[in-house]
């Protein structure tokens, strides 16, 4: 099928809500549908800790060189997912394809080779509290390459001036605000040109001016160095803000999934009320 998926920056979503953001997303335009390459795959993902089910047959091919958000209520399983991606989590069954090869039918060694591809940026930035902001950004490339330290201050004082944190340098992360420390999370994920960087909540904890400003800086740094994000939040405006597409899990399994504009304009009762934050409407509180 030829579909052509152009992205408009169309102004009515129909809510008649006041979005201080842009409605509907980046502007950009998406690749077509049979275009699209998928360097992480999920397929029929099943996960559950003891009786517990999380993922119950979860099936996403993220776009290259795409923001992909994935929205869901607490405890549905977005953290779970990403470490599903990065390696850190096993899943019951399906499979976990990244770079054209299953990540849990690797061995360790090999697992953990691939995880220097990805950038991530977990809920806190995860930033060693005894280093200084440089040191943190410095330390995958102490740790994964054999550069010198001139190199390496290079690329570390380019990325930080690119997150505005050039100042910063000296200070323990216990010295600075949140967003700070999202910052410096941001520019240490970046620090190995990842092709893949994932964000889980990077909003959380911000304040809505700060959480805008985060965004920008993801667009920014996206536009800038390419890449394919997969961002995981439970803000709507953030994943309006950032998002090409967008996946919305709820109950372990992937109930909405395209592109921005269509997910935000769907006449879906349930991705309506889910993406509009609504109370009345299909979504209970259970
Ligand atoms: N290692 C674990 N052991 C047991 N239960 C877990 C584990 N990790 C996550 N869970 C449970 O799985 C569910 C989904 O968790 P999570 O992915 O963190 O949710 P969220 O969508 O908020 O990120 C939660 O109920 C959580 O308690
Ligand atoms: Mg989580």
């Amino acid at each position: 099928m030829g579909r052509h998926r152009p992205r408009q920056n169309s102004d009515q979503d129909g809510d008649g809500d006041t979005q201080v953001m842009p409605a509907q997303g980046r502007g950009r335009n998406l690749v077509a549908a049979e275009d699209e390459v998928h360097t992480v795959q999920v397929k029929n993902v099943r996960k559950a800790f003891g009786n517990f089910k999380v993922l119950e047959g979860l099936n996403l091919n993220f776009v290259d060189d795409a923001v992909t958000t994935i929205l869901g209520p607490s405890g549905t399983g977005k953290s779970v997912l990403l470490k599903h991606i990065v390696g850190l989590l096993a899943p019951d069954a399906g499979e976990v394809i990244v770079f054209d090869q299953d990540i849990w039918k690797i061995s360790e060694v090999e697992r953990q080779e691939l995880r220097k591809k990805f950038g991530v940026l977990f809920q806190d930035g995860a930033l060693f509290g005894s280093m200084n902001i440089y040191d943190n950004v410095a330390f995958p490339l102490r740790k994964h390459t054999n550069k010198r330290e001139s190199e390496i201050r290079d690329i570390v004082m380019t990325r930080l001036e690119e997150v505005g944190l050039a100042k910063a340098i000296h200070k323990a992360p216990g010295e600075v605000s949140g967003g700070m420390k999202k910052r410096a999370g941001f520019a240490r994920a970046l620090v190995l040109n990842p092709s893949v960087v994932m964000f889980d909540e990077p909003d959380s904890g911000l304040d809505p001016v700060r959480t805008a400003l985060l965004n920008e800086l993801i667009l920014k740094m996206h536009e800038e160095h390419g890449g394919t994000y997969v961002l995981v939040t439970h803000d709507i405006s953030t994943a309006r803000r950032v998002s090409d597409y967008v996946g919305v899990l709820w109950k372990g399994q992937l109930v909405h999934y395209g592109p921005s504009e269509e997910a935000f304009n769907s006449p879906d009762p349930f991705v309506r009320q889910f993406l509009s934050g609504q109370p009345a409407g299909p979504l209970g509180m259970d």
